[in-house]
């Protein structure tokens, strides 16, 4: 039956959407943490269909707030009407945000949130120019690709924007790699002057960053670059978006926003994934002089429609009231402890990384910086096969991606850990 939805699949749907697994699974019910696929095998969900089931499958709270609206008969008006639950998630995200002073634009993408910061800063700079950083990767519309800063997703050469980048503060690789964390920060500095100065001609519009790289392989700065970097910014006027499609919402655990690791405010703020919990829902929040920079009707059919936005509400809801951002740091803990004492020695390890239930261990060849995305093919295979469900990224491919919901219990995480040191151990010998 697979096979054959398989090859349908092949038969009807591009070949450049990729499909994870030699064998690629149909997921056909969830709970909690589990999902369980059309043969009937379960398995644990360390990666939560990329980050996005962030609550976890078939929560009651959820699903009730959904059916509440759907009884109604109201699933869509578009934004010409007044929607409650719109309004209601706009109060508690600009709340949230961190941001004075904050207005809310509600998108179905992260994509699309991306490309309404990216509007509203070139706005209100009156510039096209933008800052982005190297191995970034901020969605698919011509402008998100044109700040995204790895081959593999650049599906396309044209760019609305006249782009500049810099260095990512990737500790494994690049020229800022072998230096210590005050060093990446001093050198990243430097370099952004230098850019300013040699690459762009004044006026920059904004720099877009996420706090911890999602494709690419959950990297990321130093503590405290982007201070450093805003303190430049703040020289020229540059605005600075915060792309939190990842790691907002607790997901760090350390904080509720990655952007807080850097004591920074943002000017600008855009979410998406997690939020609806699998419902359509993203949007862009900043200061109201900034996002208000918009010259002519923008408006989004879907954006902010009421189905979306009372799932939103009600996930935002359960995530305070159990306070996951705290789940995420103990949960995570036990995980990054668990892989850096486990597999963090191995030579075909380079690094263990990432915050809260974020995390990533990147492969490379022994004694070496190269990236070795068969042997991370095999780990990612073989927690499948022991019943574990990660993702993979980074800019070669050699780095296995878990960020599961944030409900994810203290024996679920020691369950999902035993598999992750069992798949690495076991594929790292085959390679030896
Ligand atoms: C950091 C980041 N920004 C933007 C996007 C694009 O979001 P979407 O796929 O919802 O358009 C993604 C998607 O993975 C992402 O990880």
């Amino acid at each position: 039956m697979t096979n054959d939805l398989l090859a349908r699949h092949r038969a009807v749907l591009p070949p450049w959407m990729p499909l994870y697994y030699a064998e690629p699974i149909e997921l056909v019910s969830g709970s909690g943490r589990r999902v369980t696929d059309a043969q009937g095998r379960t398995y644990l969900d360390f990666f939560g269909g990329v980050l996005t089931n962030m609550i976890g499958y078939d929560i009651p709270e959820i699903r009730e707030a959904v059916e509440r609206q759907l009884a109604t008969g109201i699933v869509h008006t578009s934004t010409l009407y007044l929607i409650r639950q719109q309004v209601e998630l706009a109060e508690k995200i600009a709340e949230r945000s961190g941001i004075p002073d904050a207005r809310v634009f509600f998108t179905n993408s992260g994509t699309e949130a991306n490309e309404a910061a990216l509007l509203v800063a070139t706005n209100h700079r009156r510039s096209h120019q933008v800052l982005a950083v190297r191995n970034s990767y901020h969605g698919r519309s011509y402008a998100a690709m044109g700040v995204t800063g790895n081959r593999t997703w650049s599906a396309s050469g044209l760019n609305p924007l006249q782009v500049a980048w810099l260095h990512s503060g990737d500790r494994v690789r690049g020229l800022l790699a072998r230096l210590s964390a005050d060093e990446r920060i001093d050198a990243a500095v430097e370099d952004l002057r230098e850019v300013l100065a040699t690459q762009t001609s004044g006026d920059v519009a904004a720099l877009i960053a996420e706090p911890i790289q999602g494709v690419g392989g959950f990297v990321h700065p130093p503590d405290g670059l982007f201070a450093a970097w805003k303190k430049v910014l703040d020289e020229h006027g540059i605005l600075f978006i915060a792309d939190e499609v990842q790691t907002g919402w607790g997901r760090t655990g350390e904080h509720f926003w990655g952007y807080q690791a850097h004591g920074v405010t943002p000017d600008l703020l855009t979410f998406a994934k997690g939020i609806g919990n699998g419902f359509a829902l993203a949007g862009v929040v900043g200061r109201a002089e900034v996002l208000q920079a918009v010259p002519g009707i923008s408006f989004s059919t879907f954006g902010g429609n009421p189905i979306s936005t009372a799932a939103g509400n009600a996930v935002l809801d359960y995530l305070i009231a159990h306070d996951l951002q705290a789940n995420a740091a103990r949960v995570g803990a036990i995980l990054a402890d668990g892989l850096r004492s486990a597999v963090g020695g191995l030579d075909c390890v380079a690094e263990v990384r990432g915050k809260g239930l974020m995390l990533g261990v990147e492969f490379v060849r022994p004694g070496t910086t190269d990236p070795d995305p068969a042997l991370t093919n095999r780990v990612f295979e073989a927690c499948r096969a022991g019943g574990l469900l990660t993702g993979k990224g980074g800019l070669y491919g050699n780095v296995l991606r878990m960020g599961p919901p944030l409900t994810l219990t203290e024996e679920e995480a020691r369950e999902g850990l035993a598999i992750l040191v069992d798949a690495i151990r076991s594929s790292a010998e085959v390679a030896a």
